[in-house]
């Protein structure tokens, strides 16, 4: 993304980072290359998958996955211009400007490919391409077999086509690519046809807008493939149990508790009383709040976690999930 996960943001871990390039990689579409502000710094290697957040001078900080893993001398991200921007991707493409010196944080992926497995079905849809080219990228340098499905509504508004189809030239029978833009097919994708025939053991990814996802995973099911992998960058509503009673937090390392009241967010609770935890989109889709659980029985809301990882409670996204009864105890 990049797709870009919107934010107000309080992330404490961050490294200055100097913007290098700034390129159009479709009319809507610039890729932004930050290089370490010392050349004598690195970054800390990412894998494929991972998203860093940007702090953007108009005190805005937003999330964009990049599309470059295992450099360390740069960063690369691409940033769709979105019509309903409420800042960050206006600041960007209008304000942002080679020799600019930002804040950058540490990298985070929720998004995780596996390396290991023997065929893996990557599905883009518009800017969702970021995280899933770093992927096709890295299953090129391990020379396994994948097939990237890259989904736009134009040719022309689809970014990196050029260099995936360099990238899939070159990597000989062990990557393909499937373009689908809607005004050359007369359509959308049917994604249950582009899915269909791989075998079980298929690990499939996909990354785009919230109705591309929701189709994602429903052909999924109905094709019967378990190993499913997405990523939102935009909250869809979870429906969620109302919850009538307030419920008290532990906060392990600092001895305190703070009474949350019904309605109001964890993270909101926790900042009214001076703790400073670390957010960003609110929304349950970045995952800078991600609190460890020491006990308690939680309702999680998020779109990170896994339903296994939900089940397991080892954490929670404080922005979004709460407690359904009694006491919650945090590792904070
Ligand atoms: S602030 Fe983004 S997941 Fe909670």
């Amino acid at each position: 993304m990049a797709p870009f996960r919107k934010s107000h943001s309080m992330s404490s871990k961050t490294m200055q980072a100097l913007v290098f390039k700034v390129q159009y990689e479709a009319p809507d579409i610039v890729s932004i290359e930050l290089r370490p502000d010392n050349p004598e710094n690195a970054f800390p290697i990412v894998e494929a998958g991972a998203h860093i957040d940007l702090h953007l001078g108009n005190g805005l900080v937003r999330s964009y996955s990049l599309t470059n893993p295992g450099d360390t001398d740069r960063y690369v991200v691409a940033v769709l211009k979105d019509r309903r921007s409420r800042g960050g991707s206006t600041y960007v493409h209008e304000k942002l400007r080679i020799g600019q010196v930002v804040s950058i944080g540490v990298s985070r992926n929720y998004f995780k490919l596996d390396e290991t497995v023997t065929m893996s079905v990557l599905l883009a849809g518009g800017i969702g391409i970021t995280p899933i080219y770093a992927m096709l990228k890295r299953l090129s340098v391990l020379k396994r077999n994948a097939t990237l499905i890259y989904c736009a509504r134009s040719r022309v508004e689809a970014a990196f086509v050029a260099q995936i189809q360099t990238l899939v030239d070159a990597s000989g029978t062990d990557l393909a690519v499937i373009f689908h833009f809607d005004d050359e097919h007369g359509g959308p994708p049917n994604l249950e046809q582009l899915l269909g025939g791989y075998a079980k053991d298929t690990h499939f990814y996909c990354c785009g807008p919230a109705p591309m996802l929701d189709a994602y995973e429903q052909a999924c099911e109905r094709l019967g493939q378990h190993h499913v992998h997405l990523e939102r960058f935009e909250a869809t509503g979870i429906p969620s149990e109302e919850v009538a009673e307030g419920y008290a937090v532990e906060l392990k390392k600092s001895g305190r508790t703070v009474w949350v009241e019904p309605g109001i967010a964890l993270l909101d609770a926790l900042i009214e009383v001076g703790i400073r935890p670390d957010f960003n989109c609110r929304e349950g889709v970045c995952g800078a709040c991600e609190t460890r659980v020491i006990s308690g029985d939680v309702i999680h809301r998020d779109h990170i976690l896994t339903k296994q990882e939900w089940s397991a409670n080892k954490s929670m996204m404080i922005c979004v999930s709460s407690c359904r009864t009694g006491r919650l105890v945090l590792d904070i």
